[in-house]
């Protein structure tokens, strides 16, 4: 057994992500194949409770730091130092480190002690924790009410972000986006959950941006046009990873996102930042590239033709909008997509799009999809680039 795991994880660590994500898919169907009827039982039980229990323990242990002490803590920590730092009795610490260890979210070095894993490290992170935040706090109720919404909608799509299962778990007749402007803790988690899945992957063999990030490197004088702008782009990391890469285009970076996320930002070098509500007309008319990365999934296709015509209405002939969002296949999607799917249906009304879904959408606001560039095999996380018909 031993030899089998060192083997899966050299596999693991001379792949890439593509080939990482395959392998753990692998693994999970092992792990269902080999399960009895009654460890699949008990599986399921550890997602029973208001809402599922480990979520729960994790916003628990976010809550009291449990994470933080352990990844600060040069040394593996017992149940008495994290219960008296905590002001909590031991015997509740024993048991719940005693489960978070069960669930590999730290590790037990012998009884009663504790030290850090790779997880406790990822928890420990503003991210990690905004995760913790988000998820048992906007979509545990949200799940929870979810059986009986549809119940009660007689198992019919959801087609407006007014009627969702988030409506009715938090008592509003407000869209999940109007009611989290109002609500600046979810808002800010939320926004740090986004900013946990940063990165330039995207750009990774893309000719287009390539190219045209080229250009503007052999002669910068001769323009001074935007390059790109990340629409919604929420704290600005898709900004910042770009001109990591790519360190000349500082100063032709711009930032649009609703005033509630924009005015909390300290600056960013050489990102500009303003406040724009993408239902208005895009107030940038002479960039390159507007880039939107997870926003038409949050909105069904009436809203989300009506953000993307309100860029195409005022962009020049040689701009291109990219989408950056999962392009679904027809059979075969990875579970990340799908949960993605529901999540975006039960909460905003939204949905993850298979080509001919795309397609339509975009005939909707008058463009049409000039490439699809999928930088994530399994996952189909791609680029749409879209030009005007
Ligand atoms: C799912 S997040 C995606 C953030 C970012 N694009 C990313 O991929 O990390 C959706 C973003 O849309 C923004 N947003 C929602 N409604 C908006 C509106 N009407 N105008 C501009 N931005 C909006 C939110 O504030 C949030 O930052």
């Amino acid at each position: 057994m031993d030899a089998l795991i060192a083997q899966i994880q050299t596999l693991a660590h001379a792949t890439d992500d593509a080939g990482r994500l395959n392998i753990q898919k692998a693994l999970r169907k092992v792990q269902m194949e080999i399960q009895s009827p009654q460890d699949a039982l008990m599986e399921f039980g550890n997602a029973v409770g208001t809402p599922n229990l480990l979520i729960a323990m994790l916003r628990l242990g976010v809550d009291i730091g449990i994470f933080r002490q352990l990844t600060k803590s040069k040394s593996p920590l017992t149940v008495q130092q994290l219960a008296e730092a905590n002001g909590a009795s031991i015997s509740f610490m024993e048991r719940v480190l005693r489960y978070l260890a069960s669930t590999n979210m730290i590790t037990e070095v012998a009884m009663n002690e504790y030290r850090a894993n790779t997880i406790t490290y990822i928890l420990a992170d503003p991210r990690g924790e905004g995760m913790a935040y988000h998820g048992f706090d906007v979509f545990g109720p949200i799940v929870q009410v979810m059986p009986e919404f549809f119940k009660n909608n007689q198992y019919q799509d959801i087609t407006s972000n007014t009627d969702t299962p988030f409506q009715k778990a938090f008592n509003t007749n407000l869209s999940c986006f109007d009611w989290l402007v109002q609500h600046p803790k979810h808002f800010g988690s939320l926004q740090k959950v986004m900013t946990a899945l940063e990165g330039a992957e995207w750009t990774v063999g893309f000719d287009l941006i390539e190219t045209e990030a080229r250009k503007i490197q052999s002669s910068p004088q001769s323009s001074e046009r935007p390059f790109f702008v990340d629409v919604g782009g929420g704290h600005g990391h898709q900004c910042v990873q770009l001109g990591k890469k790519y360190p000349h285009l500082l100063g032709r970076l711009v930032l649009q996102d609703l005033s509630e996320a924009i005015d909390r930002l300290p600056p960013i070098e050489g990102v500009k930042a303003e406040a724009y509500d993408f239902f208005q007309k895009e107030t940038i008319t002479d960039a390159k590239f507007y880039y939107l990365r997870r926003i038409m999934h949050d909105w069904p296709d009436k809203e989300a033709a009506v953000i993307l015509s309100n860029i195409s209405s005022v962009m020049s002939s040689d701009a291109r909008i990219l989408i950056d969002e999962v392009v679904l296949p027809d059979t075969g999607a990875h579970w990340q997509a799908t949960m993605a799917d529901l999540s975006m249906m039960i909460a905003f009304g939204g949905k993850e799009r298979s080509t001919q879904q795309w397609h339509s959408l975009v005939d909707l606001a008058g463009l049409r999809v000039e490439q699809i560039h999928t930088y994530v095999a399994s996952t189909y996380t791609s680029i749409l680039v879209l030009t005007r018909k």
